[in-house]
């Protein structure tokens, strides 16, 4: 059932150029620029016509909430609030017409997500709803919605079903500029053909599993890591943060990387990780200078560059190369090393990764 591997967790984080790809399959061709996400076709000039969208999500749905927040208003232009359904539910939010709520879940089971979606529909919002598991209550509680298809995720860490969220939320944002005409067509196919393009960078970036697994020997017995990006990369700072929490039992943060300087700057000395994923966007001069700023207070420097940076290599102890991609799809990406170096410090330190203590793969109990 692992085929072959030791662990679902990496067969998972294995499997993920093919569930990309089969998330795409039949939704997306950039040929006819055609997006086909059947679902969703009764309602989508909701979201067209929306005036704000409210994604509602737990633990890394949430974190792939983020990734959205920046591709929605990128390409369609809406505002978007992202929301910990936990707190969103209780705390009297303020719901108009016009509002569109987007609840993400693999589980389709998650107690405070759904409560949520149930508090926002009593309100007359319209709920679209993006899980993987079929026929869940999730997924039947939203009017709407886009199944991941990346198959059933029995790892507890959550890594499949991130990659998969991505690919759809991609897809339906996309979509949503189309009808709405915030992206031209040429724009439109450029980034179609660069979605179809990431099952194949997935699978580069996968090689790097040799190298990983080294730099995780390097810090499997450290305290503390923290992880830092900005832009598109700050919710993947986010994820690797809380992958490596969960199933290795090391205390890790992510921030974005320009908070750095309002506080746990204070925590970098010689023995502090300290995890940039700076791949070559609109914000790596800025990130060149925050990785400075870690050097010259002797931080322990782990880069995640895009392949033939010759400027990061120079400033960090271990670099590791991932394949060039438009920023905004460079999540689904750069979050595969973080995946990977996760697991194996988990694995060398003896955890049970695909059962994390006190931790259950559907929380459903508030
Ligand atoms: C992290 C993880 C959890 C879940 C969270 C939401 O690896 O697995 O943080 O992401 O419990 O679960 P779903 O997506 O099923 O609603």
């Amino acid at each position: 059932e692992k085929g072959g591997y030791e662990h679902f967790m990496i067969k998972e984080i294995f499997e993920q150029p093919r569930s990309i790809k089969d998330c795409m399959r039949g939704r997306l061709d950039s040929q006819t620029g055609r997006l086909i996400l059947g679902g969703l076709r009764e309602y989508v000039n909701k979201l067209v016509n929306a005036d704000r969208i409210l994604i509602v999500a737990c633990g890394t749905s949430w974190h792939a909430g983020l990734v959205a927040e920046y591709f929605f208003e990128e390409f369609c232009r809406i505002p978007v609030e992202v929301e910990y359904a936990s707190e969103f539910r209780y705390r009297n939010p303020v719901i108009r017409e016009g509002d569109v709520v987007i609840a993400i879940s693999q589980s389709g089971e998650t107690a405070d997500t759904l409560a949520a979606i149930e508090l926002a529909k009593s309100k007359g919002a319209i709920i679209f709803g993006v899980c993987n598991v079929v026929g869940s209550s999730i997924a039947r509680a939203t009017h709407a919605g886009a199944y991941t298809h990346a198959g059933p995720e029995i790892g507890v860490a959550s890594t499949k079903a991130f990659t998969a969220q991505l690919t759809v939320l991609n897809m339906i944002a996309l979509l949503v500029a189309q009808k709405k005409g915030t992206i031209t067509e040429q724009k439109l196919h450029e980034m179609l053909v660069e979605m179809e393009t990431i099952p194949e960078k997935v699978e580069r970036a996968l090689q790097l599993n040799d190298q990983i697994q080294d730099i995780a020997a390097t810090f499997k017995d450290a305290h503390n890591f923290i992880y830092l990006g900005r832009g598109y990369n700050f919710p993947v700072a986010l994820e690797g943060a809380l992958k490596l929490k969960e199933i290795s039992y090391i205390h890790a943060e992510g921030y974005p990387a320009a908070e750095m300087k309002h506080g746990p700057i204070a925590l970098i000395d010689e023995e502090m990780p300290v995890v940039f994923i700076a791949t070559r966007d609109s914000s790596y001069e800025k990130v060149v200078s925050n990785i400075q700023e870690v050097k010259a207070r002797k931080g322990r420097v782990i880069s995640v560059v895009t392949e033939g940076d010759q400027l990061i290599p120079k400033m960090s102890e271990f670099v590791i190369e991932v394949p060039a991609v438009h920023e905004a799809l460079m999540p689904m990406v750069s979050v595969i090393p973080l995946q990977l170096l996760s697991y194996h410090i988990a694995v060398m330190r003896g955890c049970n990764v695909d059962q994390p203590r006190n931790l259950a793969k559907s929380v459903t109990v508030e």
